[in-house]
């Protein structure tokens, strides 16, 4: 028989240890009790009732022993779960927008203010959309002017936002307004260009709409993204689907136009491509151009965006470098 000592038990085994060494069924305190019958008659109602204010007694050990065990552990859990309120909270870091983002969204603002709303067009078009509707034809030269990605025959990655206006004039009658926003792709590389980049197409229909809408739109565009002391610039320039077609290019926000090394001395620095929309691009998706007219512009946000930040590699907008990243807290 092991020998247990109430005082000396330090855990819950121990106490259940002691409970059936003593008091459970099995236990030293019932086996007195069988012993009982060994006793003579005389002497058994005496013996029997101190056998059981002795097994009374060590209950009640027991249960205060065990009271004063569970008293402890759950002063110690209170004290292990404790929240000191007064501890200062851990910071989380905080992420930012991605600078194409940020610019995208300032343009997408400014444009929105003037009443322009927005259409995304899908990445992966066909022929017709990306060039033929828009009046460059199977063979025409202008098709060298964008290094496409095929992804099957008459399939491409679209190598412009151009599409867009297309897709908005088969699914709606004038006046038109919308900005297309979007990815674009062109098999073409260096420290300016990327094969993946972004544009904004803004398409605007209407009777009436003329090239000074367009250069009234684009100049309070450049002002609110360069600053109000910036000037805009129409050079005349070519695009299949539009006619006449323009350059655009601002002052010089750098040297203030009197002549740097961001605006190669002359002052001005080229941002964006637009013009009127091609007659024919309008019938080619059934407006008839003598009642209607349309302006129509692309800009590169990663130009505007380098220009803006002063970012001389476009790759660093694509390697996730986070100290390059945390710069742009908007
Ligand atoms: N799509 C032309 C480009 O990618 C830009 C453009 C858009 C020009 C709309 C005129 C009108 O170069």
């Amino acid at each position: 028989q092991m020998e247990i000592s109430l005082g000396a038990v330090q855990s819950q085994e121990e106490l259940a240890e002691f409970w059936q060494a003593y008091l459970g069924k099995k236990g030293s305190i019932a086996g007195l009790m069988k012993e009982l019958g060994k006793v003579s008659a005389e002497e058994r109602p005496a013996m029997g009732k101190f056998i059981n204010q002795f097994k009374a007694y060590a209950e009640q050990r027991y249960q205060e022993v065990r009271a004063e065990m569970d008293r402890k552990e759950l002063e110690a859990r209170n004290k292990n779960e404790q929240v000191d309120i007064t501890m200062p909270a851990v910071k989380r870091p905080m992420g930012s927008l991605h600078p194409i983002t940020i610019v995208k969204d300032q343009m997408v603002d400014v444009f929105a203010g003037m009443g322009f709303e927005i259409y995304e067009g899908p990445e992966i078009e066909d022929d017709d959309h990306n060039f033929t509707r828009l009046n460059v034809a199977k063979n025409h030269p202008a098709r060298d002017m964008q290094d496409t990605f095929y992804v099957a025959e008459d399939i491409v990655l679209r190598t412009h936002t151009s599409p867009g206006q297309i897709r908005v004039m088969d699914a709606e009658k004038p006046p038109i307004k919308v900005l297309v926003p979007g990815r674009v792709f062109r098999s073409d590389s260096d420290a300016t260009h990327s094969p993946m980049f972004h544009q904004m197409e803004g398409l605007v229909v209407d009777k009436k709409i003329t090239l000074c809408d367009l250069q009234g739109m684009l100049d309070e565009f450049v002002k609110k993204i360069f600053g109000s002391e910036v000037k805009t610039r129409l050079r005349p320039s070519y695009f299949p689907f539009t006619e006449p077609s323009v350059e655009v290019d601002v002052s010089c926000f750098e040297c203030g136009g009197k002549g740097c090394s961001l605006c190669k001395g002359t002052g001005w620095i080229e941002v964006l491509g637009g013009g009127i929309v091609h007659h024919k691009v309008l019938e080619n998706c059934g407006i008839d151009p003598n009642e209607y007219s349309g302006l129509a512009f692309g800009i590169g946000i990663e130009r505007i965006a380098m220009l803006k930040y002063g970012i001389n590699n476009i790759g660093l907008l694509y390697e996730n470098d986070l100290r390059f990243l945390k710069q742009f807290k908007d």
